[in-house]
């Protein structure tokens, strides 16, 4: 447990791993509506809401719905490295000059019950060892009527790369499944209904169509302290082969994408 929280806060020291992995989906995923945008369309927001983000990461959620922002919220952004609460106030400072910025463990969120009517977690359980404790922190500090969101992935997500992957670092995907599939699209309803009356799942349509070799090496790269097996140079370098010669072939490599979003109140 305890090296596992080792490797996630290794990994996210800085955004430099989640852009590269931002990126290749930027530049090649088939849907043009934004994964941003579409989350935000969930919220069910008031003109008055205090909204708490746990693992805001560098902020890109609001960075990408800026022009959204109303004047009556009140935000409370989170994330338990200091290296992304310094980088998110970067980015947002500007367009929320109120917000609080705070290193927070979702584990052990410091505000009182019932203060939020958002709780929002994106991406971010599977990386909680103690997710239960998490989750009861999430239900504990939201207003009676208030909504708990929190975006995950399913399984099949870039199994196709993983799966080249696979065939030179052997285990890497039996390493992403026991360190990052914890909370999926597949396994998150149950355990939020442990904590929750009503729990709703929403699906966002989306594949890649990669054309090009170093992005999609620099999303694995980038997930080296995640998977906790990283590529030696020989592998690196026949990896980037691999993935060359396929594209020679076939023109684009596609890849699965499984991303979606739950609501929980009650
Ligand atoms: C995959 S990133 C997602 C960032 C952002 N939510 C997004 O969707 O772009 C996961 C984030 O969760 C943070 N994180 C991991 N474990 C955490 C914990 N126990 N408490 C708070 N934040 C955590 C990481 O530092 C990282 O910024």
């Amino acid at each position: 447990m305890v090296v596992f929280q080792e490797l996630v806060a290794q990994q996210y020291q800085t955004s430099a791993n989640l852009n590269a992995r931002s990126q290749l989906h930027a530049r090649f995923s088939a849907n043009p509506y934004s994964w941003f945008r579409w989350l935000f369309d969930h919220f069910a927001l008031s003109p008055e809401s205090r909204i708490l983000e746990l693992g805001c990461g560098p902020g890109l959620l609001w960075r990408e719905n800026r022009d959204r922002i109303q004047p009556g919220w009140e935000f409370t952004l989170t994330d338990f490295s200091p290296g992304m609460v310094a980088e998110a106030r970067r980015n947002l400072g500007d367009s929320l000059p109120a917000a609080d910025f705070r290193v927070v463990d979702a584990q052990e969120i410091p505000f009182p019950e019932e203060s939020f009517d958002l709780v929002i977690a994106n991406h971010m359980l599977y990386h909680i060892p103690e997710r239960q404790w998490a989750l009861a922190e999430c239900r504990r500090v939201l207003k009676p009527g208030g909504r708990f969101y929190t975006s995950t992935v399913g399984e099949a997500h870039m199994s196709e790369m993983w799966e080249m992957v696979e065939h030179f670092r052997p285990g890497v995907m039996a390493q992403l499944k026991s360190n990052v599939m914890g909370f999926t699209l597949e396994n998150g309803a149950a355990q939020l209904a442990a904590h929750f009356g009503e729990v709703a799942q929403y699906v966002y349509e989306d594949e890649l169509l990669v054309t090009e070799v170093a992005p999609l090496v620099d999303y694995v790269l980038s997930s080296n302290t995640l998977t906790g097996l990283p590529l030696t140079p020989a592998q690196e370098r026949d990896f980037r082969a691999l993935v060359a010669r396929r594209l020679a072939a076939e023109g684009a490599l596609r890849i699965t994408k499984a991303s979606g979003l739950f609501a929980a109140a009650g």
